[in-house]
């Protein structure tokens, strides 16, 4: 397999991306899927430098996920020269990175909804669990979504 970088995008980057990263992290060591590089980021920087919410901790860590090493960064116009693929969580985080891909005429990333018929899922939006909860939910989905993912990249 040839080297491939993907950055998990949500609003905060402290619910939604960092538990994408979380279980991408897990597969990654336990097939070791040394090809692949992970990060996520946040369209904000609400949260600048905050560790992941506790709640989506508890869920991820209840299901054997750390989340060791993660804290909240804004996504930068470098991330687009960085990464092959950025993955927004929701259509609103997707136009945001669509806005700014076009501030990076030299981009090389790949822009996405992490839930998209490509890799065979419905598209549709990771709710956002911040005010509503559905931490487990969240988790879930991206359990389904990181494993389609990672198929997906491997046939190409
Ligand atoms: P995330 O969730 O985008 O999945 O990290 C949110 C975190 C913070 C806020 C909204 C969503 N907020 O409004 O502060």
């Amino acid at each position: 397999m040839q080297n491939i970088s993907i950055l998990f995008v949500c609003l905060g980057n402290i619910c939604r991306s960092p538990t994408a990263e979380a279980v991408a992290q897990e597969r990654i060591s336990k097939r070791r899927l040394n090809w692949l590089t992970i990060d996520s980021a946040g369209t904000s920087a609400y949260h600048e430098g905050a560790l992941p919410d506790q709640r989506s901790q508890e869920a991820g860590i209840a299901r054997g996920y750390s989340f060791a090493g993660q804290g909240s960064r804004q996504v930068t116009l470098d991330d687009f020269d960085v990464f092959d693929h950025i993955i927004a969580m929701d259509h609103s985080n997707l136009r945001e990175l669509s806005r700014l891909k076009l501030q990076k005429p030299t981009s090389k990333a790949a822009i996405w909804l992490f839930m998209n018929e490509t890799i065979g899922m419905a598209e549709r939006d990771m709710p956002d669990p911040y005010y509503m909860n559905g931490f487990d939910n969240v988790l879930t989905l991206c359990e389904e979504g990181v494993d389609k993912w990672i198929a997906f990249l491997e046939a190409q």
